[in-house]
C-alpha cells in the first residue's frame, strides 16, 4: 500500500501567515468600516525601480524576436549576472569567491527550504529560537526534527539556540555537537546583527566542530553599522563551512518577480565529497533555471543607476524604521532590531502574551504585526512590526499605537 511521507504530519498547524491573514479577514468582514494598516508580512510595498523596468522590457523585446529569443536558462544562472553578483557583493568585498561558486535561483526561500537535501537525514540540525519558520519545517519534512513537544512548543530533535533580551539575540554556540547551523543576520524576526568578530566566533567554532553554517543574508541590504559583515566569505576560514543565501526581494523588490542566489564555495567538502558538485547536481536535476527576463532584471541591480535607486528603495524603508522606532520608545515599549534591519522587534506591554498583543494592536487601532511566537517559543512575549510600508500608513500605525 502506498505511504505519504508521514514527517508532513508532524508540521504545526497552518504557516504562521495564514493564521494571521484568517484573523484580519474575520475583523474586516465583523468591522467594515476599519482601514487596518498591515505592518506584518515581510513584503516589500515599493514599486521595482526605472532601471530594473527597463531591463525587463528590453529583455521581453528580445524573447519576441527569432535572434535573441532564449530557451531553457542555464540550469546554475546565466554568466553575465553570476558575473555581476561576484563583482559586486564578493570581489567589491574583498571575498574571495568566483563566478561558478553562484548558483543563481528563485529565491532564499525556496534555497533555504532545499539546502537541508544534501545532507544526511540523520544530521544533527541547530537553529534560533525564535526562527525563520522556513529552516524548521523543512527540516521536518525531510524526518530531521523528531516530534514536537507540545510543552516545550520545540521539536525533540532539533538543537534550539535561545535569543532574547539577555543576549541581545545573539545566540550563544550550541552546548553539543551539530552538523548544521541556520544562522540569518541581519536577523529574522529579532532584527539583530552580527559584527564580523561574532560572526568569525561561528565560523571557528564550525571549522573545528566540521559543521556546516547556512547563512541568510537576505536583509544584506540593510546594513548600516560598520561593524556588521554583508557576507560570511568576509570572515576567515568561511569558504570551508559556509553557505551563503541571498535575495533580490528585500533589496530590489523582486518578491513578485522571484530571484535569488546560493553561495556553495568548492572548498566546502565533507567526507571529502564536494558540497559546490552536490548542489550543482541538484540544481542540475530539479531546477530549470530563473526566468532569463529576470535575470536580466537582476543584472540591472548592480548597475550604477540600478545600485542608486535600490538604495533609495532601502533608504525610504529604513525612515519608517527609525519612525517606528522613536514612535514606540516614546509610548514607552522597549524596541529592539530597526537600525541594520527593516525588522522592529518589541516587548509586548504588561503581561500580554504575543498573540493578545496581536488581537489588542488589531482590535483597538486596526493595527496588524506578527506576534513573536509564531516564530518559536522564546518568541513568546515580543511582536514584530516591518518597515515595509509607506511612509504615509507606518506613520499613521505608529500614531495610532502611541494614542492606545
Ligand atoms: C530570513 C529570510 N530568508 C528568506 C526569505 C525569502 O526570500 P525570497 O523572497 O528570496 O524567497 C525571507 C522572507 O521573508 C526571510 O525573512
Amino acid at each position: 500500500m502506498l505511504k505519504i511521507n508521514e514527517n508532513y504530519q508532524k508540521l504545526q498547524g497552518s504557516y504562521l501567515f495564514s493564521t494571521i491573514a484568517k484573523k484580519v479577514a474575520k475583523y474586516q468582514a465583523d468591522n467594515a468600516s476599519a482601514k487596518i494598516i498591515r505592518l506584518g508580512i515581510g513584503d516589500v510595498t515599493r514599486p521595482l525601480t526605472p532601471t530594473i523596468i527597463r531591463a525587463l522590457h528590453s529583455a521581453v523585446d528580445e524573447m519576441a524576436d527569432e535572434k535573441t529569443f532564449r530557451g531553457y536558462a542555464p540550469d546554475l544562472g546565466y554568466d553575465f549576472l553570476r558575473k555581476a553578483i561576484c563583482d559586486n557583493d564578493y570581489r567589491a568585498r574583498g571575498c574571495d569567491i568566483e563566478d561558478d561558486e553562484i548558483f543563481v535561483s528563485d529565491g532564499a526561500k525556496p534555497d533555504s527550504g532545499n539546502i537541508q537535501e544534501i545532507f544526511s537525514a540523520d544530521s544533527k540540525v541547530a537553529v534560533c529560537d525564535p526562527v525563520y519558520p522556513v529552516y524548521v519545517d523543512s527540516n521536518v519534512m525531510a524526518g530531521r526534527a523528531g516530534d514536537f513537544d507540545e510543552a516545550t512548543g520545540r521539536y525533540t530533535n532539533l538543537v534550539y539556540l535561545p535569543c532574547s533580551g539577555e543576549n541581545g539575540f545573539r545566540p550563544e554556540m550550541p552546548r553539543e555537537d551539530v552538523d548544521i547551523i541556520y544562522l540569518c543576520f541581519p536577523n529574522n524576526p529579532t532584527g539583530a546583527a552580527l559584527t564580523k568578530d561574532e560572526l568569525q566566533q561561528w565560523v571557528d567554532y564550525a571549522n573545528s566542530k566540521g559543521s556546516v553554517i547556512i547563512f541568510d543574508a537576505a536583509y544584506e541590504a540593510y546594513i548600516s553599522n560598520e561593524s556588521v559583515p554583508h557576507s560570511i566569505y568576509e570572515c576567515s576560514g568561511a569558504k570551508e563551512c559556509a553557505i551563503e543565501l541571498h535575495s533580490f526581494s528585500k533589496n530590489a523588490g523582486f518578491t513578485g518577480l522571484r530571484l535569488g542566489y546560493a553561495v556553495v564555495p568548492k572548498d566546502l567538502k565533507r567526507q571529502g565529497v564536494s558540497l559546490h558538485s552536490m548542489w550543482a547536481r541538484r540544481h542540475g536535476t530539479k531546477y530549470n533555471g530563473a526566468p532569463y527576463i529576470v535575470q536580466r532584471a537582476g543584472e540591472a541591480v548592480y548597475s550604477p543607476e540600478g545600485k542608486r535607486e535600490i538604495q533609495g528603495l532601502v533608504d525610504y524603508y529604513m525612515e519608517n524604521a527609525k519612525y517606528i522606532m522613536s514612535g514606540l520608545k516614546e509610548a514607552g515599549y522597549t524596541v529592539y532590531g530597526g537600525v541594520d534591519s527593516p525588522y522592529i522587534w518589541l516587548a509586548t506591554p504588561g503581561k500580554m502574551s504575543s498573540w493578545e498583543f496581536f488581537d489588542h494592536l488589531l482590535t483597538k487601532a486596526s493595527v496588524v504585526g506578527t506576534p513573536g511566537v509564531g516564530f518559536g517559543s522564546c518568541g513568546e512575549g515580543y511582536f514584530r512590526l516591518t518597515a515595509f510600508g509607506s511612509h504615509e500608513s507606518t506613520r499613521e500605525a505608529v500614531d495610532r499605537i502611541k494614542n492606545l
